[in-house]
């Protein structure tokens, strides 16, 4: 079949990789794609922001099979409109994408269904958040309702700076519309992992459990960013806790969504934090993560385009999945100075020899007329290494890592260090 993937960034060069080691496909389009994706395939310009623009492309282009890797089109409905052209894509429709695009409707399905996640309370008045603020006596998290890039979220470090994130907020100084309505919650305290579910309906399946490394700098410290690098499987997650999540959280979601008339189709990301309480939702994402994608693709030993095609046509069988029996580490290499101000057009120097166990997944890379690499963006490229253990993974991307040059380049080094410790 012919597929079009939508984005640009690693977790799309990833699944681009997944489409053209897949015996179901024989040509792939990207839209609009990245430097390294541009090698690999054909890239198309479009705009993700413009739903028509993806239908359009997809007739056009008379593709069999769409997977959408963004939750922007998602949110805005690309699912239902490319099936109103009776095309077959992979991914949430509108009604269902809710659960990424709106923190209070997510807030309220959970508190419906009594699925745990984090105390909390919705506001489009200032007054009230600033009382409930005055009354809040434990550290607290402020969230814009809508989608905002990633930046959503802010965990304030004194009084005065939550006062001046609400105001802002729901002035819309800080994320227009998104922002005019917030979440303000508990603030969680534990062990973070991202749990990836393959749904369609009831009937689900559970990727490796992963965990993400948010923070710019080493130790968990400074700014928020996309996500630094990853690993899977996350121990974090034991079997038990696997269970638990399972039944205390997957399974209610899904029921739930039923009992309010959304079928879910597609992947769902949930952000779990591991409390003393247990497991708690922080939040849903209706895609693949990014970076956990480049992690998890390669550890599924059957073939993850079609566990999607599969999932988009209504035949997902939960036991038709094997993973591998190995670990996977990514390390994301970024441009110095994100996730604010950093440098682009930087030329990109790679080692002459790739080992088989590695991956060089670009993100923010442009290719230049002379064949060689641009840096084009914050995230510039993930390096994903396999490998017997974690340890062995993590020491593989490493070593490549160490070879990739430009002058601005910037990882940190201590992906997958807290398991190992
Ligand atoms: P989100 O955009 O919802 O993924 O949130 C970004 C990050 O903020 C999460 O990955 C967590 O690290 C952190 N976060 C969000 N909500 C909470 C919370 N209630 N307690 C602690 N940390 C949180
Ligand atoms: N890894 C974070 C995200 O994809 O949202």
């Amino acid at each position: 079949m012919k597929v079009l993937i939508i984005g640009s960034g690693g977790r799309e060069h990833s699944i681009l990789q997944a489409c053209l080691a897949s015996p179901l496909v024989k040509s792939v389009i990207a839209a609009p794609g990245n430097g390294g994706m541009a090698l690999d395939t054909e890239c198309r310009p479009v705009n993700i922001n413009d739903v028509k623009s993806i239908v359009d492309l997809a007739k056009e282009e008379k593709v069999d099979f769409v997977i959408v890797g963004p939750e922007i089109p998602l949110c805005l409905g690309v699912i239902d409109k490319l099936q109103a052209e009776t095309i077959l894509a992979f991914g949430p429709n509108k009604q269902a994408a809710r659960l990424e695009g709106s923190k209070v409707f997510t807030k309220k399905f959970l508190k419906k269904y009594a699925i745990p996640t984090a105390e909390s309370s919705t506001f489009t008045q200032l007054k009230p958040a600033l009382d409930y603020l005055d009354i809040s006596s434990s550290p607290i998290v402020i969230k814009a309702d809508g989608l905002a890039g990633g930046k959503g979220v802010i965990i304030p470090t004194d009084k005065k700076t939550a006062e001046f994130n609400i105001q802002n907020m729901l002035s819309g100084k800080l994320f227009g519309e998104s922002g005019k309505k917030i979440v303000i919650e508990e603030y969680l305290q534990g062990e973070e992992a991202s749990i990836h579910i393959i749904a369609s309906g009831e009937k689900y399946l559970t990727l490796p459990p992963s965990q993400d490394h948010k923070r710019i700098g080493e130790n968990d410290t400074g700014l928020n960013t996309g996500g630094m690098g990853a690993y899977a499987p996350a121990s974090v997650v034991s079997d038990k806790l696997q269970l638990q999540i399972n039944k205390g959280i997957i399974e209610p979601t899904l029921a739930g969504l039923k009992l309010e008339g959304i079928n879910y189709h597609g992947v769902l990301y949930i952000g779990i934090m591991i409390t003393d309480k247990g497991p708690k939702v922080i939040e849903f994402n209706v895609r693949f993560g990014d970076p956990e994608t480049q992690v998890l693709l390669p550890l599924i030993e059957t073939d993850p385009i079609k566990l999607m095609y599969d999932c988009a046509t209504n035949n997902l069988d939960p036991t038709a999945i094997k993973f591998k029996n190995k670990s996977a580490c990514v390390v994301v290499i970024a441009s110095k100075g994100y996730p604010e101000v950093y440098p682009k057009g930087e030329i990109i120097q790679f080692p002459n020899h790739t080992p088989k166990n590695i991956n060089v997944i670009h993100a923010g890379t442009s290719l230049g007329d002379d064949g060689k690499f641009l840096t084009n963006g914050g995230r510039v490229l993930g390096i994903t290494a396999l490998g017997k253990d974690l340890e062995t993974a993590a020491q593989d991307a490493y070593l490549y890592c160490e070879k990739v040059q430009f002058p601005s380049v910037y990882y940190r080094r201590d992906i997958g260090a807290k398991e190992l410790r």
